[in-house]
């Protein structure tokens, strides 16, 4: 693909994908990362002579104008990322947007309005990703966070301009390719998260690709069932009980150490400010959940981070989002933190449970790069070609 930096944007219109999906309550952007990691394009853009003209969707309105869905909800944080107003057209495509666009002048930034707000956008219907091309000269995707989606703002128009990434789509892609496709040895994956049947594909592709893949949240407890481990009444899946299996037969071939807790916190209930003990795996109380990893686990992860050159974090190791079960993914959130600090660990997490608890820690900002995806980090991760980024060539 071709970067910004590559095309010669004087005077062109630029229409460029953006991932505007940002929290928003009560109308307010409460969360405004992702509009923040797009300045750098939309700046560029203006610095070279170009007109740049966001295109975005905002959740899921089923192919219908929704108003709660309206993108112009997210203008005023733009603006404040930006710095400078910003223009706001009613519609993507049609007189509406044709219009809003034939009034830019050098300098302004236009928003149209929510691409899913069309259902031809997610069906990637080629009249619509047409009548989109028609407001630019020149496509910039700066959407990595959408680029699982082949949808006519993010794949469709791409063949049909001539197209680049933008870049924080180049810095992602970079990055990733820093943690997974390229990466100084050893590599340490973590993967935590509730369930096993959700990152299935992620665990199989890993375990060809990293020397050491600790499994921690709900979906451990379905590994340790797997392996006749008592869990009391903790979530898992014993119908994935074989497929676990299947996945630590695979890493051992591979030679990839899959490391499961080793030792656990358990509390009767999942409440804030529960009463937890610690239990070994072999002796998990029937009467209770597994909620974190405890200290010698965190242990052995430090031990495996101080050797590691590279390490790739999707899913917290705990149910984080009550404490006391935050401990164990906090304490290694710290480690890896310090370790990237000393300058001898590359560190990339993903996925919005990981940076909500690396923020929650207080070291999203030590870490060397933490990516704006959730779902399109997930199937990078498991090795899928992501039609947005494949469309740019
Ligand atoms: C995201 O929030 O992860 C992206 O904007 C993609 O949104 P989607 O899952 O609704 O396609």
């Amino acid at each position: 693909w071709r970067s910004l930096e590559q095309m010669d944007l004087r005077g062109k219109r630029v229409l460029t994908r953006v991932d505007l999906n940002v929290p928003v309550e009560g109308g307010r952007v409460t969360d405004a990362t992702r509009i923040e990691r797009i300045v750098p394009t939309v700046r560029a853009i203006l610095a070279g002579g170009g007109m740049p003209i966001l295109l975005a969707h905002f959740g899921r309105p089923k192919g219908r104008p929704e108003p709660s869905m309206s993108l112009r909800q997210v203008l005023p944080a733009l603006e404040q990322a930006l710095g400078q107003p910003v223009a706001f057209g009613e519609n993507c495509v049609g007189p509406q947007a044709e219009a809003a666009v034939a009034a830019m002048k050098p300098g302004d930034v236009l928003v149209l309005e929510n691409t899913r707000f069309h259902a031809e956008e997610e069906k990637n219907d080629p009249a619509f990703a047409a009548a989109l091309a028609r407001l630019g000269d020149v496509y910039c995707n700066d959407a990595f966070s959408a680029a699982h989606r082949a949808h006519a703002s993010t794949e469709g128009i791409a063949r049909l301009l001539p197209s680049c990434a933008g870049l924080l789509m180049a810095e992602e892609l970079s990055a990733l390719d820093r943690a997974l496709g390229n990466p100084e040895r050893p590599v340490v994956a973590i993967v935590g998260g509730s369930k096993v049947s959700t990152k299935l594909d992620l665990l199989g592709n890993l375990v060809e690709k990293v020397n050491h893949l600790v499994i921690g949240g709900g979906m451990a407890n379905t590994f340790l069932f797997a392996q006749g481990y008592p869990v009391g009444h903790s979530l898992h899946e014993p119908d994935l009980a074989e497929t676990a299996r299947g996945i630590l037969a695979k890493a051992e071939a591979a030679g990839c150490e899959i490391v499961l807790p080793r030792d656990l916190v358990v509390a009767k209930e999942l409440v804030e400010g529960a009463t937890e003990s610690f239990a070994s795996p072999h002796e998990c109380p029937d009467d209770v959940m597994i909620l974190d990893v405890g200290p010698q686990t965190v242990s052995y992860v430090d031990t495996l981070l101080r050797q590691a050159r590279t390490l790739i974090w999707n899913g917290p190791v705990g149910a984080f989002e009550t404490k006391p079960f935050d401990a164990g993914t906090h304490a290694i959130a710290l480690k890896a933190a310090d370790l990237t600090r000393a300058g001898g660990l590359v560190s990339v997490a993903g996925g919005g449970d990981t940076v909500a608890a690396l923020n929650d820690a207080g070291v999203a900002d030590d870490f060397t790069y933490v990516s704006s995806a959730g779902g399109a980090f997930l199937e990078w991760m498991e090795g899928k070609a992501l039609p947005g980024v494949a469309a740019l060539g």
